[in-house]
């Protein structure tokens, strides 16, 4: 029986927050591992909400690994503190960002065509040899092959794993991975590697894992909006019969809106915009008529008419 991959909880920004793993974990579960979305610092401080996403007592998840973003040092220093505060000893940062408004100031993914500043940034990790780094990232900004002249300054620092997302920064989430830049990354890099990109079924793990035997793991975001059992279903090797999916994706469901429910303050137009994401990618699961049904109601009462039709 061929040797089954750890399974990782991409980070998605608005959607996987501490709420959401936790109904996740409780539910579905197969995820070794999640990350939080990028904790950053802007203008010196640090929004209220990502702070109470890393809390420990709000994430009750196995393993969680909350993530940083950041062009200079003094700022992963700054974020890096926070999370030592928080008890965290496993550190992740983020190169692979393509967000515009964070690329041109050089962080994400942004940062990737400059080596010297790659080199001073990731100079914080020989700083803390108590914490464990690890680096998602894409192939470049804008060409497959800054990966390539940045891998001798990764492999030269004690990181426990990079993730690779074959895209560049430009293209954002369009187009297609590019699995020959993994190769070539693939083969330079002597870190355990972990694979990120457009999984969206358990074929799709199985093929990156027989074309990449040496990988570390696989990495999965939407295809796990899409289908949150894609995980279980890989590790025990069956799929969900429709009445299983139906009930998970109810009790998942109750979970998320019962802890926003409690959390949101702000009306309710709030709570039914935040319910709106968690089903977002859900369409797969729920039919059409369903998820028009849910995305276009404005209020509560719509919302729970529209959740009756589950
Ligand atoms: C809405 C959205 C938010 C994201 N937020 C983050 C983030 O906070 N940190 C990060 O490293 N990547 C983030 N990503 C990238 C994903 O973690 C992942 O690398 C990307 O979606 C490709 O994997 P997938 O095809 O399995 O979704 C985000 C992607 C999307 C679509």
């Amino acid at each position: 029986m061929p040797e089954v991959l750890p399974i990782y909880f991409a980070p998605l920004q608005g959607y996987t927050e501490a709420i959401y793993r936790n109904a996740h974990a409780a539910t579905f579960g197969g995820v070794d591992t999640y990350y939080t979305p990028f904790v950053r610092l802007e203008k010196g401080t640090f929004r209220n909400r990502e702070i109470r996403d890393i809390e420990p007592e709000n994430n009750e998840v196995k393993h969680l690994i909350p993530q940083l973003i950041g062009n200079e040092p003094e700022k992963l220093e700054a974020i890096l503190s926070l999370f030592i505060e928080k008890g965290y000893r496993e550190v992740d940062i983020n190169m692979g960002c393509p967000f515009p408004v964070l690329t041109k100031r050089h962080n994400g993914s942004g940062i990737l065509p400059f080596p010297e500043e790659v080199e001073k940034l990731l100079g914080v990790i020989q700083k803390h040899p108590e914490i464990s780094f690890s680096v998602k990232m894409r192939l470049g900004w804008e060409q497959a092959e800054e990966c390539l002249e940045l891998v001798s300054l990764l492999n030269a620092l004690p990181l426990n794993h990079i993730t690779m997302h074959p895209r560049i920064g430009k293209q954002q989430y369009k187009g297609n991975v590019d699995l020959e830049g993994f190769a070539a990354f693939a083969e330079a890099c002597q870190h355990p590697l972990i694979y990120n990109g457009d999984i969206k079924s358990v074929e799709d793990i199985e093929y990156i894992h027989t074309r990449f035997p040496s990988l570390s793991g696989i990495m999965i975001g939407r295809g796990l909006l899409m289908n949150p059992a894609l995980a279980i279903e890989y590790k025990e090797r069956k799929s969900l019969s429709n009445e299983e999916m139906r009930e998970k994706l109810h009790a998942m469901h109750k979970l998320v809106f019962t802890r926003y429910e409690e959390r949101i303050q702000g009306g309710e137009g709030q709570l039914v915009s935040k319910m709106k994401a968690f089903w977002e990618y859900l369409e797969p699961q729920i039919g059409h008529k369903a998820w028009k049904a849910i995305h276009k109601s404005t209020n509560l009462a719509k919302y729970n008419a529209a959740i009756g039709l589950l």
